[in-house]
């Protein structure tokens, strides 16, 4: 299920995600430097893995030594297949019908489960199948996001009819924080306790542990207490940090760049009005440029007018509305701007850089939001 190969000539490139695999592979190599040898790293590469590109990040990934991958449907975890990755895949999301059942088990991935009555309808899909082969499944307990899990207080109980199911084999138990990037440790701690509980309880029912997981980005940041058998890092590996106060204990480097080209260069006389709407007026005589990327690739519409670019290495500002394809710059301070050169949306020109969390800042959300927004219609180029 490869998206169709475009003959994309970069040259002619109207905008554009640039992709560093360096930059990847030194935030992998960093991640591993934190946790334990033993702990094993899940990437999360769900979203199109955070609008980096599933399929070539995954790859860059594995081959830097990254053992399991996440995605959050089951079409995100084929694609991974139908790419050629056989990496085990989790797919963190849930799943309630035969249908499903049947993808999991001819793509190989391998579901959560949340509940027992998941859990009875994977084991009767299974055994409609032929051949019927054992599934390894991961049971989810919630021990405070609210969000999917068995509650905490029943994982015995759901252990229990887990384990005595057919065609089943638990392979993790896991959770997910909800406040591990929050300066006050008190919610995460309650959750990291009911998860501990949960696993003495299983213990003292008389079953041996599968494989532990915990941490999401800022809970690998917090400690080593959160890292068990495997740490499920997804904003760190594509280089930014979950929230300052975690940014010094690691070293990351931001994946993604958004590049575009200027496609017209003119000048405008004071009291000229620029894009739809006219909520900007020049005050002054003024050169402008017109770039290839709009709101329908990713760019923030609620930007408008507060967004910033680079251009040869200098800072300039965004003017008027951004539109669905294309804005307009303020380069008047820029001598003898040609058609055809590059816009740096987001990351580094010379000594400036933006970066998504810039964005975010800006606009009142997280970076999360800000890359999960660079959809298809820009082709990802990787570097290095
Ligand atoms: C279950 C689960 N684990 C891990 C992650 C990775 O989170 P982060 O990007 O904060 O590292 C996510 C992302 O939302 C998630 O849903």
């Amino acid at each position: 299920m490869d998206r169709p190969s475009i003959d994309l000539d970069w040259e002619r490139q109207r905008a554009w995600v640039e992709i560093d695999r360096a930059a990847l592979r030194h935030n992998v190599c960093q991640i591993q430097a934190l946790v334990a040898p033993a702990t094993k790293i899940m990437a999360v590469v769900k979203a199109d893995a955070y609008g980096h590109g599933a399929i070539e990040v995954a790859r860059t990934l594995v081959a830097a030594g990254v053992e399991w991958l996440a995605v959050a449907t089951i079409p995100e975890g084929i694609e991974l297949r139908a790419a050629g990755i056989v990496a085990p895949i989790l797919v963190l999301g849930a799943i309630d019908t035969d249908v499903q059942v049947r993808a999991i088990c001819q793509w190989e991935l391998q579901p959560t489960i949340c509940t027992i009555a998941q859990a009875t309808l994977i084991s009767k899909a299974i055994a409609q199948l032929a051949p019927r082969k054992p599934l390894h499944v991961h049971l989810k307990l919630d021990t405070g996001m609210s969000r999917l899990g068995a509650n905490w207080q029943q994982a015995v109980a759901v252990y229990r009819e887990l384990h005595a199911l057919p065609y089943l084999e638990i392979a993790s138990l896991y959770s997910h924080l909800a406040t591990a990037d929050d300066l006050d440790p008190t919610v995460m701690e309650l959750q990291v306790d009911r998860f501990e509980r949960s696993q003495a309880a299983i213990r003292a029912a008389g079953y041996t542990l599968p494989m532990l997981h915990l941490a999401n980005s800022a809970g690998i940041l917090v400690g080593d207490r959160l890292h068990y058998q495997l740490v499920r890092p997804g904003l760190i590996l594509y280089g930014l940090y979950p929230a300052p106060h975690l940014a010094s204990a690691i070293d990351l480097r931001p994946v993604l760049s958004v590049r575009a080209r200027i496609t017209q260069v003119r000048d405008i006389t004071a009291g000229t009005g620029v894009s739809y709407g006219y909520r900007f007026i020049a005050d002054r005589d003024l050169t402008i440029a017109v770039v290839e990327i709009g709101y329908a690739d990713g760019i923030p519409r609620r930007l408008s007018d507060r967004l910033q670019a680079i251009v040869r290495g200098q800072l300039v500002r965004q003017i008027g509305t951004i539109t669905m394809d294309r804005i307009m710059l303020d380069v008047s301070q820029i001598p003898d701007l040609q058609v055809g050169e590059i816009v740096t949306m987001l990351g580094a020109d010379g000594n400036n850089k933006i970066g998504a969390d810039d964005w975010a800042t800006e606009l009142g959300t997280i970076s999360w939001e800000i890359l999960c927004g660079f959809k298809q219609r820009l082709p990802r180029i990787s570097v290095n």
